[in-house]
Parts: C-alpha cells; structure tokens; sequence
C-alpha cells in the first residue's frame, strides 16, 4: 500500500512525532511504502476559495502553484494518507489545516447526486496528541475529520488521540497503541 504521512506538529522530537514514528515504523515493517511529510518544511499558501478547481474534476486544478500542490497530487496517488497533529486550541495546528482546506480541489460537486472525487475509495486517518482529556477538548477535531472523510467520499481508516505530557514520558503503553493503529489504518 501506498501510504503519506502529513506530520503537522513543528516538533520533529515531540509527542506527535514520535508515536508517528512508531506508526510508520509498523507500517513500513508490514512492507508498506511509508512517504512522510512535514508540513512546517512547506510553503501551503491557504485556500483562496476561488473555486477555480470545480472546473475540472479530473485532476487537482488548484491555481496556487506552491509545495501544497504537490501534496494534494500525493493525497490523490496514495492509498492512504494519514493526517497527525498536536491539538492546538481544540483544533489542527495551520499547517494542517491548510492543506485541509486546500484539498478543497479534490473534490466536485459535493452534495450533489454527481458528487466527485479524486481520493474516492482511498483511505484517511487520524491521530492527534493534546494535553488533555478527549471529551469537550479533542472531539470537535474529530468530529470534523469524520464530516472531511465523507467530503473526500473516502473510507475512515482509524483515528487515534493520545493525550500527553513530555515525549519522554511516552512508554510501551503508547508505542502498543500506535503499533495496533498502524495495523489498524492499514486495514
Ligand atoms: C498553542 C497551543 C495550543 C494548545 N491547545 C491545546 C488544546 O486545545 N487542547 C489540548 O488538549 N492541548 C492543547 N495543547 C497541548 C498540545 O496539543 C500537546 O502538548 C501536544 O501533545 C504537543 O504535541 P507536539 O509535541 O507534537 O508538538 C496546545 C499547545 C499549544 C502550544
């Protein structure tokens, strides 16, 4: 399987990154092909709302010619992408987001009866580190990523919220969490 990681964190050492780390590593030992991608290394203008990729739905028509770009043609290539972010005021951190927002061109028509999309069938993922509890803190991200997977007219791979404190005090609890989630997303 064909597989891109959108790591959104800054933190190439953090909570995010490293039980990403672990995932990936799951992954790539179950013989797939793991691309990863940090999002803060890219220059993801936002989404203007122009609409101008509603004319063609047959290929990824955002005008923005940026490193954005290239990872919606990505999303549209792989088999499954799997967004990680830390929680930043009950939300995606900006880089995240804005590739959310930009992959806006994946999809047409959208609920309408010829509703289309360039990852329809793929397969989307979640995970998210915060520092605290999942109810009435992570649960409006989800909730949206849930509502974005039906836009995508994707399949819900696996969501995974792991509440933290430092990277250090990540133990074989977490890493066996994120070892299933691997196992899990890759279906
Ligand atoms: C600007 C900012 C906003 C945050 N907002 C939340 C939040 O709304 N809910 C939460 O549980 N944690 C929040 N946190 C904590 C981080 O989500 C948490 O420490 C996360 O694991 C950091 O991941 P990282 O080490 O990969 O950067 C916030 C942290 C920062 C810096």
């Amino acid at each position: 399987m064909k597989i891109i990681t959108l790591m959104g964190s800054s933190k190439k050492k953090g909570n995010t990154a490293t039980i990403l780390g672990w995932v990936e590593e799951h992954l790539r030992t179950l013989g797939h092909e793991v691309e990863s991608i940090y999002l803060h290394s890219k220059e993801i203008n936002p989404c203007l709302g122009c609409a101008k990729c509603k004319e063609d739905a047959t290929q990824v028509a955002c005008i923005r010619q940026d490193d954005g770009l290239a990872i919606l043609e990505k999303m549209a290539q792989a088999d499954l992408t799997l967004f990680a972010s830390p929680l930043y005021f009950w939300g995606l951190t900006s880089p995240t987001k804005a590739i959310i927002d930009r992959s806006y061109s994946l999809v047409t028509n959208y609920h309408k009866p010829d509703h289309a999309s360039l990852v329809e069938g793929r397969r989307q993922a979640l995970l998210v580190t915060g520092g605290g509890d999942f109810a009435n803190n992570a649960e409006p991200a989800f909730t949206a990523f849930e509502r974005l997977v039906n836009f995508y007219k994707g399949t819900s791979a696996g969501e995974l919220y792991v509440k933290c404190t430092v990277p250090e005090a990540l133990d074989s609890d977490v890493k066996n969490q994120a070892v299933a989630f691997a196992a899990k997303i890759a279906g």
